[in-house]
């Protein structure tokens, strides 16, 4: 596995397996790597010739009072875990090779952008599109590959590359989850033993949520009593039920339906979603 700590190298390696015609699927992550992260990376492998995975924590996509100065650090572990899968280049770039002289990209997140978590979190997509569109540019993946648990962000880099007609095909992952049910994040690693145990109710309402709407019970008051229900235990930002293409609310025409959450357990933030086909 080839490490390559700046985009010289990065690059060197792309070309040489480009003049060969290898495919090349890249996985963006900011490390503090798990089975989440992984399954993109079996993902990956499966198809295409070539495998990059990135570990950069991107300071654009944070907001002020966020955890980016303690954003888990497990470099050394991540490198151990990603040679086991068989990866073939990772890149671990610092500021100044993202954003040389200060440069940062003019480029601004589209319409899948507005609401949810940048309700919150205004500018993160922004952040995530130029980091993204960054890396893309430097390592030229012709697949490139997100998870699900961050669906609205999926839906974002989609948009973004369907509209600046980027040759890369975005594939997504499935949510990768503990046996509890708790969606595997790095964030988890905040949370106490009675936290998680506090957590997984999270899933449970998502899942319980889906169920009453595939019974047709009324949306807005499943919502509203799941709401009661997860605020003993969370601060909710919020919980969602919307059309999962469009992320707009839910029509005649809507036939996938997404269920979106972000609450706070403590000062950890988790996000949680289901996504499913309209009866
Ligand atoms: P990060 O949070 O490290 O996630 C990297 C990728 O792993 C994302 O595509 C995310 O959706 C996926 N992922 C995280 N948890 C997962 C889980 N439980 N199951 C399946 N996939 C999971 O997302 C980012 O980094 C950044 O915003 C990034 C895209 C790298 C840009 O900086």
């Amino acid at each position: 596995m080839q490490v390559c700590l700046d985009n010289q190298q990065m690059t060197d390696v792309v070309s040489t397996w480009k003049i060969q015609g290898q495919v090349i699927a890249f996985v963006p992550t900011m490390g503090g790597l798990h089975a989440g992260h992984l399954s993109l990376v079996h993902q990956a492998k499966a198809n295409a010739d070539k495998v990059v995975v990135s570990i950069f924590v991107n300071p654009t996509q944070f907001g002020e009072n966020e955890d980016f100065d303690n954003y888990p650090n497990t470099l050394e572990q991540d490198l151990y875990e990603l040679e086991a899968c068989q990866v073939d280049a990772v890149f671990t770039p610092n500021k100044e090779h993202i954003y040389p002289d200060g440069f940062t990209s003019h480029l601004k997140a589209g319409s899948l952008s507005q609401g949810l978590c940048s309700n919150a979190r205004p500018g993160h997509f922004d952040g995530v599109v130029q980091v993204v569109h960054r890396l893309f540019e430097i390592i030229a993946p012709d697949i490139a590959i997100f998870g699900q648990k961050d669906y609205q962000q999926l839906l974002v880099i989609k948009q973004m590359v369907a509209a600046l007609s980027l040759p890369i095909q975005i594939l997504s992952g499935a949510i990768v989850r503990e046996q509890s049910g708790l969606a595997m994040s790095t964030r988890n690693q905040y949370l106490s033993i009675e936290q998680k145990q506090q957590a997984l109710k999270l899933y449970q309402v998502l899942t319980e949520l889906k169920q009453e709407t595939l019974n047709g019970r009324n949306l807005a008051t499943a919502i509203q009593d799941a709401k009661t229900i997860l605020s003993q235990d969370f601060k909710i930002e919020y919980l969602s039920a919307l059309d999962a293409n469009t992320l707009k609310s839910i029509t005649d025409n809507t036939s996938k339906i997404a269920i979106l959450c972000a609450v706070f357990l403590g000062s950890t933030r988790l996000i949680d979603n289901i996504i499913f086909n309209q009866g």
